[in-house]
């Protein structure tokens, strides 16, 4: 792990002490220095695949309960439309995302807004399937984003996301 990685851990590493109603919103601004930051992932590649979006594990605290991953998204790739089992909290690293939210209608996702989420964004919700979100690389170059949930690394995906519809 490279030095300023290593910093952006101990800062996770506080910020996941932070009261539950507190918590997500206190790793996101913990997060938000690190981003964009050339050295973050010094010798960590971290690719895209042409086949979907790609999950890099960065950290894991299984003590804690939490994990750290980059997502590498190539263009035209998108999520799952879907809400949070845990606390998440996100950051772009690179390029620009666009995050879209959902209301429910009768049990079905429907599209709300939609905002373009740029280099040193970011974005952070507690547990609550019914905070519906997506995330989207409508941009012509690949992005990189940094995520942090409450869950070990093997619990990722179900464990995170309670999707409502596929990408
Ligand atoms: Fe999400």
């Amino acid at each position: 792990m490279n030095t300023m990685l290593g910093a952006m851990v101990e800062a996770m590493t506080a910020a996941v002490e932070a009261s539950p109603a507190q918590r997500h919103a206190a790793i996101a601004d913990a997060l938000a220095p690190f981003l964009g930051r050339p050295q973050l992932l010094a010798g960590i590649p971290c690719p895209c695949s042409p086949a979907r979006y790609v999950r890099h594990l960065l950290h894991e605290d299984r003590a804690g309960g939490w994990a750290m991953v980059a997502l590498a998204w190539a263009p035209g790739q998108a999520s799952p439309v879907h809400g949070h089992r845990t606390w998440c909290a996100l950051g772009i690293h690179e390029g620009w995302l666009e995050e879209r939210y959902f209301t429910l209608s009768h049990g079905l996702p429907v599209l709300g807004t939609a905002l373009p989420r740029a280099a040193g964004a970011t974005s952070a919700g507690p547990a609550d399937i019914t905070l519906i979100h997506q995330l989207a690389n409508v941009s012509g170059a690949p992005a990189l984003s940094i995520h942090v949930y409450g869950v070990a690394y093997d619990g990722m995906g179900d464990g995170v996301n309670h999707v409502y519809a596929a990408a």
